[in-house]
């Protein structure tokens, strides 16, 4: 059965597109079956893919539609092992029917106070789909273009004190998630030894690891 990883917070530029297109590259290259889904009326993920690189040989929907949403994934799940779906920086009813079809929502969080807001909000956002669902569905943070200051640090032990401790993978800022993003590749395919593209699997694998138990 295919599990569904959905990238949502509200907080506008967190990482929600540079996640998935960077797992969806991770993924691809390891053998598992890949598709995507945009949510996003912005459709960052959609050029991404569209720029011939290697995302775009995967499946993509893009459907920002609310009634969509759900009929898409479940056609998504048919032919593959793994559905990431992107979702716009707002709550919008897309993203909380995206979360309510979710088995792990994936919140990226950058090291600031209104990232930590929106990060909270979307674990609450998260135990009221899967209540209405009536299924267990897990929300994880992981910090998102960490650099090496006390702020990081903060920022990691405020979400501890709020029950959300973040995945211990973190994703540095660095300067070739922004290339990739114009050329449409990812850091696993690009430079495979590269501290960017092990960064990826260490949070891929941790990911791997929550869907699995
Ligand atoms: N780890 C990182 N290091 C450097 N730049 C990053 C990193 N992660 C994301 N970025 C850059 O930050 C910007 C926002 O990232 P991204 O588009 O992934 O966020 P988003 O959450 O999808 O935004 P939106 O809410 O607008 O959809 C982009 O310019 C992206 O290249
Ligand atoms: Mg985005």
């Amino acid at each position: 059965m295919a599990k569904v990883i959905v990238a949502a917070t509200a907080k506008g530029g967190a990482g929600k597109s540079t996640s998935v297109a960077c797992l969806a590259a991770y993924w691809s290259l390891q053998g598992r079956k890949i598709a995507l889904l945009d949510t996003d009326d912005n459709r960052t993920l959609t050029r991404w893919h569209g720029k011939g690189s290697v995302l775009s040989k995967l499946p993509i929907r893009s459907e920002c539609d609310v009634d969509a949403v759900l009929p898409a994934i479940e056609e998504l799940k048919e032919d593959c092992d793994l559905v990431l779906v992107d979702c716009a920086g707002a709550n919008t009813e897309a993203t909380i029917f995206a979360v309510g079809a979710a088995d792990l929502v994936l919140i990226p969080v950058m090291t600031d106070e209104a990232n930590l807001f929106e990060a909270l909000r979307m674990r609450r956002v998260t135990e009221s789909a899967s209540k209405l669902a009536r299924r267990p569905i897990v929300a994880r943070t992981f910090l998102n273009r960490t650099k090496r200051a006390a702020v990081t640090d903060h920022t990691r032990k405020q979400l501890e004190a709020f029950g959300a401790a973040p995945l211990d993978a973190t994703l540095p800022d660095r300067a070739v998630y922004q290339e990739a993003s114009f050329h449409g590749s990812a850091p696993p395919v690009l430079s495979p030894k590269s501290p960017a593209a092990k960064e990826i699997g260490a949070l891929a694998r941790e990911i791997e690891d929550l869907l699995s138990a």
